[in-house]
């Protein structure tokens, strides 16, 4: 196993000629992308030149140099002589308007925005391609962890198998809080957000939507897979609770908010999701809001990213790194060739392992009836989990299951749903094995 540290200021390279750069956003990214810049300006030929973004007024700053064009209109940066333009408004509007625009100006474009390469990705790249110009994007997945460059250049004599990772910090400071306070999920959403650690409007974050993006992305530069994100199946994490993490615990696992793309023959399954990963793992040892990504290859095994996935510092490293390269590719005409992604059928029934958590009044015959259903439906029981000590008005227990379908899973809990000693949903969650993938088994 292999691991890639992101660190503070990689290796340097030297770029013969002065790279003119311009920033379109000045918000968190923007400016430590300007900090950093100004703070290595001399070692590395980049020069920021105009920092654009609506009521630039507010935004001006005396750090920068003086010769910096501060401007609110989008135009005088596009019909500039600029050489990179870095896009960091966030969102698919205007952002991909003006990143079609830079190309089409002859600008070699970086960006941080996951939604934008998510969406557009193959034909930002074919775009940059035509003109002849660099599109980086390495700060859209794990922020400063050089995670798409170590796939797409340093594993590409592999061939990738599976990606799998922690790629949302919020649900992971949550999943952690829950783990160690015993917290609600409530109390512990409100405490990242007292932190800084979730947005006001936390739903892309927790119900897996931002992971999402950022798996078909993986996908793209991993896998070869053109992987639409409304493709990727996410499930929440707002019903995970203290007690799974107790029966979690019993199974020798802990709960993570797991995103895997994993190609299976010509198919390709996305799951962006609450899942219990053994104890021992690398993604059971991350905690708080980093960010951690395992490749799996079919000839060199499985190699281990992880650091800051998020922040402003990290982030605009990750920009950096890219605006090198973008001046690398100017200085030397040096030809990028992004394989063209292959579109793929997307599979949705996986087999694995199941955990389920059941709330109940307690009564004579509630195991015998579950049994009888997950038996329905060709579902094998694997072991029964109750602690003691909770009132029977609302008892909770586990059960695990063998590998089954997941659509069999589905069916089972829609049967299941109609009896009347529930007193929640029952959640399941998928129980992960580590290792070499297998053929089904996730
Ligand atoms: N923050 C992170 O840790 C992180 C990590 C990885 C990737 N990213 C990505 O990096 C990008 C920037 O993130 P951020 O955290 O720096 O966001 P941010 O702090 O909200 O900054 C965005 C900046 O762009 C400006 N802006 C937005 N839309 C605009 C428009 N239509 N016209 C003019 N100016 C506009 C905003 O101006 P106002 O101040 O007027 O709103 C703000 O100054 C996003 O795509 C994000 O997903 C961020």
């Amino acid at each position: 196993m292999t691991t890639t540290l992101a660190q503070f200021g990689s290796s340097e390279y030297a770029v013969r000629n002065t790279c003119k750069v311009a920033l379109l956003g000045f918000g968190t990214v923007g400016s430590s992308v300007a900090r950093l810049l100004g703070a290595r300006s001399g070692e590395h030929g980049l020069r920021l030149t105009h920092v654009y973004n609506r009521d630039v007024a507010r935004k001006r700053v005396d750090w920068t140099p003086p010769d910096v064009t501060w401007t609110a209109d989008i135009d005088e940066v596009l019909s500039s002589d600029v050489d990179v333009v870095v896009e960091l408004l966030g969102g698919l509007r205007p952002a991909h308007d003006w990143v079609r625009c830079a190309l089409r100006s002859r600008k070699s474009v970086v960006t941080a925005n996951k939604q934008l390469i998510a969406h557009f990705g193959s034909q930002l790249l074919h775009q940059a391609q035509t003109e002849q110009q660099f599109l980086g994007f390495g700060a859209c997945v794990a922020g400063g962890v050089p995670v798409l460059s170590g796939l797409q250049d340093g594993l590409a004599g592999d061939r990738l198998i599976q990606v799998r990772g922690i790629l949302n910090g919020t649900c992971n400071y949550i999943l952690t809080k829950i783990e160690k306070a015993g917290a609600s999920f409530s109390e512990a959403l409100a405490e990242a957000q007292q932190a800084g650690f979730a947005e006001s409007d936390p739903t892309d974050d927790i119900d897996g939507l931002d992971a999402g993006a950022k798996l078909a992305i993986l996908a793209r530069v991993g896998l070869n897979a053109e992987l639409r994100p409304q493709h990727v199946r996410c499930h929440s994490i707002r019903q995970v609770a203290a007690i799974d993490f107790g029966y979690a615990a019993e199974l020798g696992c802990t709960i993570r908010q797991i995103s895997t793309v994993k190609r299976i023959q010509r198919q390709i399954y996305a799951e962006v999701g609450p899942a219990l990963v053994a104890k021992n793992s690398p993604l059971a040892c991350l905690s708080g809001s980093q960010n951690i990504v395992v490749s799996s290859g079919e000839f060199g095994g499985d190699t281990v990213f992880s650091g800051h996935g998020a922040g402003g510092n990290p982030t605009a490293v990750a920009v950096v790194s890219d605006l090198l390269q973008a001046a690398r590719h100017r200085a030397n005409s040096v030809e990028r060739h992004d394989p063209a992604a292959s579109s793929c059928e997307v599979m949705g029934d996986p087999e694995v392992q199941q955990y389920v958590r059941f709330v109940v009044r307690d009564r004579p015959g509630i195991l015998a009836s579950l049994a009888a259903a997950f038996s329905r439906h060709d579902i094998n029981v694997d072991a029964v989990l109750q602690k003691p000590g909770y009132s029977k008005s609302k008892l909770p227990f586990v059960m695990t299951l063998e590998s089954c379908r997941k659509s069999r899973l589905t069916a089972a809990l829609a049967e299941i749903g109609r009896f009347d000693f529930l007193e929640e949903i029952p959640l399941s969650l998928p129980i992960l094995k580590e290792g070499p993938c297998d053929a089904f088994a996730l």
